[in-house]
C-alpha cells in the first residue's frame, strides 16, 4: 500500500480488517497524507485532487475510530483538537536561541565584513544571504524525524511551549520526509509569519466583528501563536520559513548552505531567495535587490541577514553577548519623503468602515509614486494633528499602503482648520456611527462601496439562499447598473438577467425564480440577510421570536430591545440605528412594495416541536448539508451545538461519524441516524 504513488484506491470494509492489517494501512495512510501535505504546502506542487485527499483523510479517521489504540498525537487527524490551556508551559531550548546584531548603515556592514576577513586568517569568507523575515522566531524539535514540541524564543534560554498551536500549521511537518536518513535529535529554528493578504483579510474580519485590528502582520502572527486555545490558531493564514539548525545529533553537515538543502529534503520549508556570496559588493547588491523586491513578496521582510556559511569558521568566530559574531542583519531603511497634504478624504470600505485618507502632492518614495496615504482613523489624525495644506512626512514600510508619519512644522505659515470626521457617509449620505476607534456607515443595503458584499450576503445559504447569485454575478449586476441595492433584485426580469456574463435563457429564468421565491421566508432569515451589524443567525432568531413580525421590530425602542434576554446595549444600538436610517427605510419600503413580506414567527412561548432540544451532528448526512440540518433544527425550535455535553439531547450520526459518537456513547446521550432525524423533523 503506497498512497504516495497510488492514492486513489478502493478500501476494504473496516469490519473485515485484522488489527495488523489496520495498523499497516493506518501507517501507510499517514505517510501518504503527510507526503501530499508536503507537496501541497511546502513544494506548492499538489499531485492529487482535493477529493482524493479527502478520501484518504476520511479513511484514516475511520480506521482510527475503529481501532482507537492506533491513534497517535502526530497523526494528520490530530492537528487541531487539543483542549485550551490556562497558561503556556515553559520549556528550555535545546540550545541558546541567539539574537542578531543589526544595522541600517552601509558602513557598519563594511565593518562586519572587514572583521570577518581579519578573523578568518586570509581564507575567503563565503556568506549565505537571506531575507530577514518579520515574524516570530520559534524552535521546533524532532526526534528520529517525529515532531516533539514547538516553543517561542522567550528569553533565549527558556521559551513557551506552543506545540499545539504549531501543530495546526499544516506547513510544519509532523514527520520529516525520510530521504537520506533522519537524525536521532534535531532542533531547528524558523520564523512564523502571516502573509500580507491573509493579514488584511483577518483584520477585515476582526473589524467586522467589532474586535480591534492587529497593527501589522508580525503582531498578528505573534499574538496568534501565543493563543491558549489551538482552535483560535487553526485556519489563521500562518506560514513558516526554517533557517537555522539549533542542535543536531549525528551531524554530517559542514555548512549552512548544505543544511538548508537538507531542510528541503526533510520537508522543512525554506525561503527560495537565498544566495551565496563573498565580498562586500555582492552583499550590497543583494541588499539593494531585496529592498526593491520587498513590496512584491507575499510576506514582510525588514532587511537581509548575512551569515558565514562554513560551520568550522562559525565555531571559531563564536558568540558575543548572546549574538553570534558570524551573522549580521542589514535592515532596510524605511522609505520616507516629505510632501504636501492637499486634502483629507474619507473612504468607505466593503464592510462599511470609514477611513480617513490623505491625498498628497505626488512624491517618489523609494521608486514608487505615492499620492495617497492612510490615516487609519480619526484619533490618528488628531494625534498627528495633520491638516490640509500641511507639509507631511510619508513612510512606506514593508506594507504596500503608505502612511502619513508626521507633520513637518512650517513656522509662520497659516494653517487650515483641523480635520473632523463627517457626520454623513461620503458615499451614500447615511448618518454614520462610531464603534471603538472606527466609524461605520450603517446603510450597507444600498451604499455603493458596500453593495456587492451585501448582495452576496443577502443571497448566501444561511440568509435567503438564492442559488446562482455569488460574488461574480453580484459584481456584474452592480457594474452593469442592473441593481443599486437589494430591493432592485426583485425588479429584475429574466430578460434583464440575460445581460449578465455567462447567463443563458435557462440560467436566467432559474435565477429570476430563485429571487422571487425568497419573498416569504421566515423573518429571522430575512433579518440575518439584511446584514445588520452584530446580528448573526442566532441573534436574528432571538429578534424574530421576540418581535414576531418586521413592523414590531422596526418600531422597537432601544429599551424594548435591551429588555430582551440575550440582547445587550451594543446589539440594541445597532438594530435601532439600522431601522432609523433613512436610506435603510427607503430600501425596506421598496422591498415591501416589491412584495417581500417575511413570514411572521411565533414567539418563544408557543412550543415548537423541537423546542429546547439540543442536537449535535457528526459524520456526513446524505440528504442535508450540515448547515441545512442545523437550520431545520433551529426552525423547529431546537439548537445545534458543536460538541457533546450534559445538555445534548440527540447525537445525529451520519456516515463516517467522528469522535463525537464516542462522546455520545460514553455520556449515554441518545444516538439517532439520518432516517430517525428525517422522521423527527417531518413529523
Ligand atoms: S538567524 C543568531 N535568519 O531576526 C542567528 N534570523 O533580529 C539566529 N530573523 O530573532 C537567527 N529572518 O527571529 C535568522 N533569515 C533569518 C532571519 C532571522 C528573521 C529574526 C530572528 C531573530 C531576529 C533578530
Amino acid at each position: 500500500m503506497d498512497f504516495k504513488k497510488n492514492p486513489d484506491i478502493d478500501f476494504k470494509d473496516v469490519d473485515k480488517l485484522s488489527r495488523e492489517e489496520a495498523r499497516k494501512e493506518v501507517e501507510a495512510l499517514r505517510e501518504g497524507i503527510e507526503y501530499h501535505d508536503y507537496l501541497y504546502y511546502v513544494k506548492n506542487q499538489p499531485r492529487i485532487s482535493d477529493a482524493v485527499y479527502d478520501k484518504l483523510f476520511q479513511r484514516l479517521e475511520k480506521l482510527e475510530e475503529a481501532f482507537p489504540d492506533l491513534l497517535s498525537d502526530t497523526s494528520p487527524t490530530q492537528r487541531v483538537g487539543a483542549e485550551p490551556v490556562d497558561e503556556l508551559k515553559k520549556v528550555a531550548h535545546a540550545e541558546l536561541m541567539l539574537s542578531l546584531n543589526s544595522a541600517l548603515e552601509e558602513k557598519d556592514v563594511r565593518n562586519f565584513h572587514d572583521f570577518m576577513r581579519r578573523n578568518t586568517k586570509g581564507k575567503t569568507v563565503e556568506y549565505v544571504l537571506e531575507p530577514k523575515f518579520d515574524g516570530l522566531s520559534i524552535e521546533v524539535v524532532y526526534e528520529k524525524g517525529r515532531f516533539q514540541y514547538g516553543a517561542t524564543r522567550g528569553n533565549g534560554e527558556v521559551g513557551e511551549d506552543i506545540s499545539e498551536n504549531v501543530k495546526t500549521i499544516r506547513v510544519i511537518p509532523m514527520h520529516l520526509q525520510d530521504g537520506t536518513g533522519l537524525p536521532d535529535f534535531l532542533s531547528v529554528r524558523g520564523e512564523v509569519f502571516m502573509t500580507k493578504q491573509g493579514f488584511q483579510q483577518l483584520n477585515r474580519e476582526r473589524i467586522e466583528k467589532g474586535q480591534d485590528p492587529f497593527a501589522n502582520p508580525r503582531n498578528a502572527a505573534a499574538g496568534t501563536m501565543r493563543q491558549l486555545d489551538p482552535k483560535n490558531v487553526a485556519g489563521r493564514p500562518l506560514d513558516i520559513f526554517f533557517y537555522e539548525i539549533l542542535n543536531i545529533e549525528g551531524d554530517g553537515l559542514a555548512s549552512h548552505w548544505e543544511a538548508l538543502k537538507q531542510f528541503d529534503r526533510w520537508g522543512l520549508k525554506t525561503n527560495p531567495h537565498r544566495e551565496k556570496a563573498s565580498g562586500f559588493e555582492a552583499i550590497a547588491s543583494y541588499h539593494e535587490k531585496m529592498s526593491r523586491r520587498r513590496d512584491d513578496l507575499e510576506y514582510e521582510i525588514d532587511g537581509i541577514v548575512i551569515k558565514v556559511d562554513s560551520y568550522e569558521q562559525r565555531a571559531k568566530l563564536g558568540v558575543r553577548q548572546r549574538s553570534p559574531r558570524w551573522a549580521y542583519a542589514w535592515k532596510f531603511s524605511p522609505k520616507r519623503e516629505v510632501t504636501i497634504l492637499e486634502e483629507i478624504v474619507v473612504q468607505v470600505g466593503r464592510t462599511g468602515v470609514l477611513t480617513p485618507v490623505a491625498l498628497l502632492q505626488p512624491v517618489d518614495v523609494g521608486g514608487v509614486t505615492v499620492s495617497r496615504a492612510t490615516l487609519h482613523n480619526e484619533d490618528e489624525v488628531k494625534k498627528k494633528d495633520v491638516r490640509p495644506g500641511d507639509k507631511v512626512r510619508i513612510v512606506r514600510a514593508g506594507d504596500v499602503i503608505p502612511e502619513v508619519m508626521e507633520r513637518v512644522k512650517a513656522p509662520g505659515k497659516k494653517r487650515q482648520k483641523p480635520f473632523s470626521m463627517p457626520t454623513k457617509c461620503p458615499a451614500c449620505g447615511a448618518k454614520i456611527f462610531r464603534e471603538g476607534a472606527y466609524y461605520f456607515c450603517p446603510a450597507g443595503l444600498s451604499c455603493p462601496p458596500q453593495v456587492v458584499g451585501r448582495i452576496v450576503h443577502y443571497a448566501s445559504r444561511d440568509a435567503l439562499d438564492i442559488s446562482g447569485l455569488g460574488e461574480k454575478t453580484a459584481q456584474d449586476m452592480v457594474q452593469k447598473g442592473l441593481v443599486n441595492d437589494v430591493a432592485d433584485l426583485y425588479t429584475l426580469s429574466a430578460k434583464d438577467l440575460l445581460k449578465l456574463d455567462g447567463f443563458a435563457q435557462k440560467s436566467a429564468t432559474q435565477l429570476h425564480d430563485a429571487i422571487q421565491e425568497t419573498k416569504h421566508l421566515p423573518l429571522d432569515r430575512f433579518l440575518y440577510a439584511l446584514g445588520i451589524r452584530h446580528v448573526g443567525r442566532r441573534m436574528a432568531r432571538v429578534l424574530g421570536e421576540r418581535f414576531q413580525n418586521l413592523e414590531a421590530l422596526k418600531e422597537a425602542t432601544k429599551n424594548d430591545l435591551e429588555n430582551t434576554e440575550e440582547i445587550g446595549p451594543e446589539i440594541a444600538r445597532a438594530v435601532t440605528q439600522f431601522f432609523a436610517e433613512d436610506i435603510n427605510k427607503q430600501v425596506l419600503a421598496r422591498l415591501e412594495k416589491e412584495g417581500v413580506e417575511p413570514n411572521e414567527m411565533s414567539g418563544k412561548q408557543k412550543a415548537l416541536p423541537l423546542q429546547g432540544k439540543v442536537f449535535v451532528f457528526t459524520g456526513k448526512l446524505k440528504n442535508y448539508t450540515r448547515n441545512e440540518a442545523q437550520r431545520r433544527v433551529e426552525d423547529l425550535g431546537g439548537r445545534a451545538t458543536s460538541s457533546v455535553s450534559g445538555e445534548t439531547d440527540y447525537v445525529v450520526a451520519g456516515a463516517d461519524p467522528g469522535s463525537k459518537l464516542d462522546d455520545a456513547k460514553n455520556q449515554g446521550v441518545r444516538i439517532i441516524d439520518e432516517e430517525d432525524f428525517k422522521k423527527m423533523i417531518q413529523g
